[in-house]
């Protein structure tokens, strides 16, 4: 397997992790999760670890916590399972209600009591990474830090990270502690493209619609920080789920995709995510799935990332863009 940045923070994590946000049944908080989401849970860790996955994915707002709870209930039924596998959850995010709109919240008080509800609905007394889930613009790095380190010294997170954000916004958390963020989460994928476009559009004019922070992934890159690539199946975009949104682009990369995969006798999420995993910073997709065979049809992504050509990755970037039309045969 590919070293990835964390395994340089001696987290030996596997290439692609599992993201928990569609577990736990709707976002109703009133709405219990019923006895088929947990055999749904059960066949998605259980596909997961018999590939090799040991990396899992929550939030503590996740339908409104109850993916962890759910998650919790199967770290009680398999107790062994909890030294198996790393669990990464993220705070600083609280939904909207009816009094309030959604909004971010770092403040200490905060941080720390969210970890204290992760863990209460996780049933462990530690989690491996804790993220930062967007920035809060009221943000204080003093009190992040100080919130880091009673976490760390209380032995209830080892690692810190953060999700959504830009280089400068990391650089200013940084300056108050000596903690590294080994860890930035954000949504990448064929459909979701700005990590590349800002880079090669540069100084051209098409580039004026692109939004992403220029420095962030070379900043990454030597900093060793983990990229995790959020929405990384594209909700299926290219892989057969029929989206009413869907281009002509869209259409056209799917069956390109398709014939990709024929072609390599692999699936086409393999095909999807090795196109994501062939980036030379050794991105970590974070599949949403609830599909336990959709987990399997991943297996052969990182494989499939070293067997891409130069050409094929250049096609299905051109073909996603709209800017291309390969050749579909017959
Ligand atoms: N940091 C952040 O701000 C942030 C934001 C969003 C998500 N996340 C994390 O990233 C993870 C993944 O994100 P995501 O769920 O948005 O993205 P995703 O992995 O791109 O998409 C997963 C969704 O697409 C569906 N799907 C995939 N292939 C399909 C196909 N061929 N046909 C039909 N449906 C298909 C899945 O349905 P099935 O369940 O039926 O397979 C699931 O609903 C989340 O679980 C969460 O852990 C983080």
């Amino acid at each position: 397997m590919k070293d990835i940045p964390l395994h340089h923070h001696g987290i030996l994590s596997s290439r692609l992790a599992i993201g928990c946000m569609g577990f736990g049944g709707s976002w109703d908080e009133a709405e219990p999760y019923t006895l088929e989401h947990m055999k749904q849970l059960e066949a998605v860790v259980d596909a997961a670890l018999s590939i090799g996955i040991n990396f899992f994915d929550h939030a503590d707002i996740y339908t409104r916590g109850k993916a962890e709870r759910m998650f919790g209930e199967l770290l009680a039924a398999k107790p062994s399972l909890r030294e198996q596998i790393f669990i990464q959850s993220k705070c600083g995010i609280q939904l909207a209600d009816e009094a309030l709109p959604v909004r971010y919240n770092f403040s200490k008080s905060h941080i720390v009591a969210s970890v204290d509800g992760i863990l209460n609905r996780l049933g462990t007394d530690y989690i491996d990474l804790l993220l930062l889930h967007r920035p809060d613009p009221l943000m204080d790095p003093e009190e992040v830090a100080e919130a880091i380190e009673l976490l760390k010294k209380s032995g209830k997170v080892k690692h810190f990270g953060v999700s959504n954000m830009h280089s400068a916004q990391i650089e200013y958390l940084r300056s108050a502690t000596q903690e590294p963020f080994i860890v930035n989460q954000l949504h990448l994928s064929l459909a979701h493209r700005h990590f590349l476009d800002q880079e090669l559009l540069i100084n051209r004019n098409e580039g004026g619609a692109v939004s992403f922070d220029p420095a962030l992934m070379p900043y990454m890159q030597q900093q060793r920080i983990q990229i995790q690539a959020w929405g990384p199946l594209a909700q299926g975009r290219y892989t057969g789920a029929s989206r009413p949104d869907a281009t002509e682009a869209d259409l056209l990369t799917a069956r390109y995709i398709e014939q990709l995969a024929q072609q390599k006798e692999t699936s086409k999420e393999a095909i999807l995510l090795g196109w994501l995993m062939k980036h030379p910073a050794g991105i970590q997709p974070v599949l949403g799935t609830t599909n336990a065979a959709r987990v399997l049809a991943c297996q052969d992504a990182e494989r499939q990332a070293e067997l891409m050509t130069r050409e094929e990755w250049w096609s299905l970037y051109a073909a996603a863009s709209g800017t291309f039309q390969p050749v579909i045969l017959p």
